[in-house]
């Protein structure tokens, strides 16, 4: 069990919410790509992305969806939160070489710690950001990797989706998270094979109700709370 107290909680749009928490136990450098389930106060804890930590520092980043995620909005800081984690398994962190990062959306702030990690392995990152319309946490991939902004209104970088720019990029592997629809597009427009982080409902979070399954490539089935969330591109089945 986590105790994470609140240090900010601040919107970066108009739906989005960045949360910082400092944890009582450090949380070290193994979390890139795995989540906290965290007590919402609500039956059911909410399971959200690390987005970036740093020994007892942890920042998440969540998007206003309904019950849960509103409640977190509202707390302040020196509140603190009851979580679990980190859970699941993440992102493998290549020695060298190139990546191409891409995430939608809500699913792009698991790929900030991944930037990190890669960078400082002396990886060069590319990172394409795809948004319906307000853009968030640019300038942080900015410190770690090439940015490249894309809206499906045009209002920011180039109209259209992610994979409209993925052709301009050679790449050794690619790192993705976002709606199911996208992660598709990702796999069959991807030159090599990569990672998916995949997003299904959980109740558990540990493995022990199979509420979050999906199915896998040799016609078994994983659990996405403890086999993934992050899964080889040709594991799983979209
Ligand atoms: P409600 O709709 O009131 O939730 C009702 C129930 O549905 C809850 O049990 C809730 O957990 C579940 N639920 C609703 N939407 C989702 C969803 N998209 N995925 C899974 N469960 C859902 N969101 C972020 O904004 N930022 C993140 O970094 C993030 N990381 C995630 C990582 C993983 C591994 C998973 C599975 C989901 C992640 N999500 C993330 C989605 C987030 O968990 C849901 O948006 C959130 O649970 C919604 O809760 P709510 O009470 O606000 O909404
Ligand atoms: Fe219970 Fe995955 S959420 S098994």
């Amino acid at each position: 069990m986590l105790s994470l107290e609140v240090t900010s909680n601040r919107f970066l749009t108009s739906d989005v919410v960045q949360m910082e928490l400092t944890s009582e136990q450090d949380l070290g450098r193994g979390s890139v790509g795995k989540f906290i389930h965290i007590d919402v106060g609500r039956t059911l804890r909410r399971p959200i992305s690390i987005c970036e930590v740093d020994g007892h520092s942890l920042t998440i980043v969540y998007r206003i969806e309904g019950t849960g995620t509103a409640w977190l909005s509202e707390r302040q800081s020196g509140e603190v939160l009851n979580a679990l984690g980190p859970l699941g398994s993440g992102y493998p962190i290549m020695k060298s070489g190139k990546a191409l990062l891409v995430g939608g959306g809500i699913g792009i702030p698991p790929l900030l710690q991944t930037a990190k990690e890669l960078a400082s392995n002396g990886v060069q990152v590319t990172t394409i950001l795809g948004f319906r319309s307000e853009p968030f946490l640019v300038e942080e991939f900015a410190t770690y990797s090439d940015v490249h902004v894309v809206t499906e209104d045009g209002s920011h970088g180039t109209k259209g989706f992610v994979t409209d720019v993925m052709d301009a990029f050679t790449y050794d592997t690619f790192y993705s998270c976002g709606p199911r629809a996208m992660l598709q597009a990702v796999k069959q427009r991807a030159t090599s094979p990569g990672y998916l982080s995949l997003e299904e409902r959980m109740g558990c979070g540990v493995g022990a109700c199979l509420a979050c399954v999906c199915d896998k490539a040799d016609g078994t089935y994983a659990k996405v709370c403890t086999d993934g969330p992050v899964f080889e591109s040709e594991e799983v089945v979209l």
